[in-house]
C-alpha cells in the first residue's frame, strides 16, 4: 500500500520517537499535521526541515489533558488540511506512580492524557465524513502492559486501557479503518530518568540492548503498509516482554 499523498496527524510530534516517526512519513510523501505542546521550537524546526525536503507538514500545538483541546485539535488539523487517512497516537506522560502514592489529581492528568486523548482523536478520525477504506489508527503502548512492573501504576494503567480500547476500535471500525499498536521497549531514556537504570533495564532484556526511534518508524510503516492486519500489538522491545 503506498501512503504518498496520504494525510497523517502524529501527536507529541516535537521531539524524540514522534518526531523521527513524522519524518520518516514525511519522507514516504504523508502530508504531516504535526501536533506538539511545549516543544514548540523543536516542531518549527522540524516542520522546516521536512519542507526543506519537499515534504508537506502543518503545526498544531495542544495541550491534551485537556479533553476540549484534543477536540479542538483535530477540528482544526480538518479544517486545514482536509479528511485525514492516519492517525497516530504518540504522546504521552510517564510519571512514576504507586498504589499508596498516587494523588486523584496525577491519575487524571495520567488517564486525560494517555487514554482520553487517543479515544477523543480515534472517535473523531472515524467520524469523518470522507473517511474511506484503508484507514489506519496506530497507537503507541508499552511492553509493560504485559509485564507490569511497579512503580508506574497509572501509567501502566492507562496504555492497557489503551490496548483494550485499540482492539473494541479494531473490531468496530472494520472493515473501512485498521487499528493497530506498537509496544516499544527500552527505546530512548526518559528524560528525567537516571542513566544507570535505564542501562539496568536494557542489560535485563533478551537481546541485551536498547532500540532506536528508527525500530519503531520500521514497526510502524510496516503497521501503516500491510492491508490485512488489524487488532495487532508489535513488540518492538528486544523481548523485555518476555
Ligand atoms: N521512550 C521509550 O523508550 C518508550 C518505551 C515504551 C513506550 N514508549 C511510548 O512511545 C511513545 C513515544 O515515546 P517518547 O519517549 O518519545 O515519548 P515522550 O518524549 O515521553 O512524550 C512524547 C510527547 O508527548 C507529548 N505530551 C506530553 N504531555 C502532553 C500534553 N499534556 N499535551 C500534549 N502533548 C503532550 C510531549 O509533547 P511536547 O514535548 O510538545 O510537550 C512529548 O514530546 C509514548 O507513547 C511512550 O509511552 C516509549
Amino acid at each position: 500500500m503506498e501512503l504518498g499523498g496520504q494525510t497523517a496527524l502524529v501527536t507529541g510530534a516535537g521531539q524524540r520517537i514522534g518526531a523521527v516517526c513524522a519524518e520518516a512519513l514525511a519522507k514516504a510523501g504523508v502530508r504531516l499535521a504535526l501536533h506538539a505542546h511545549q516543544s514548540r521550537q523543536a516542531a518549527q524546526t522540524l516542520q522546516a526541515r521536512i519542507r526543506q525536503q519537499g515534504g508537506e507538514a502543518e503545526l498544531f500545538f495542544a495541550d491534551l489533558s485537556d479533553g476540549q483541546q484534543a477536540t479542538r485539535l483535530f477540528e482544526q488539523v480538518t479544517e486545514q488540511m482536509g479528511c485525514l487517512q492516519i492517525l497516530v497516537n504518540n504522546a504521552a506522560i510517564f510519571h512514576p506512580s504507586t498504589l499508596a502514592d498516587l494523588s486523584l489529581d496525577a491519575w487524571q492528568k495520567m488517564m486525560a492524557i494517555n487514554l482520553t486523548a487517543p479515544f477523543l482523536l480515534m472517535q473523531q478520525f472515524a467520524r469523518q465524513k470522507k473517511i474511506e477504506a484503508g484507514a489506519v489508527i496506530i497507537n503507541l503502548i508499552d511492553q509493560r502492559i504485559v509485564r507490569p512492573r511497579p512503580g508506574h501504576l497509572a501509567y501502566t494503567v492507562a496504555k492497557s486501557g489503551l490496548w483494550t480500547l485499540s482492539q473494541m476500535a479494531a473490531v468496530e471500525l472494520a472493515p473501512t479503518i485498521r487499528v493497530n499498536a506498537i509496544a516499544p521497549g527500552p527505546i530512548l531514556p526518559a528524560a528525567d530518568a537516571a542513566q544507570e537504570t535505564f542501562q539496568r533495564i536494557v542489560a535485563a532484556t533478551p537481546l541485551q540492548r536498547s532500540g532506536s526511534a528508527q525500530d519503531i518508524v520500521e514497526a510502524l510503516l510496516f503497521l501503516l503498509k500491510q492491508p490485512f492486519i488489524t487488532g495487532q500489538l508489535l513488540f518492538v522491545d528486544g523481548g523485555e516482554h518476555l
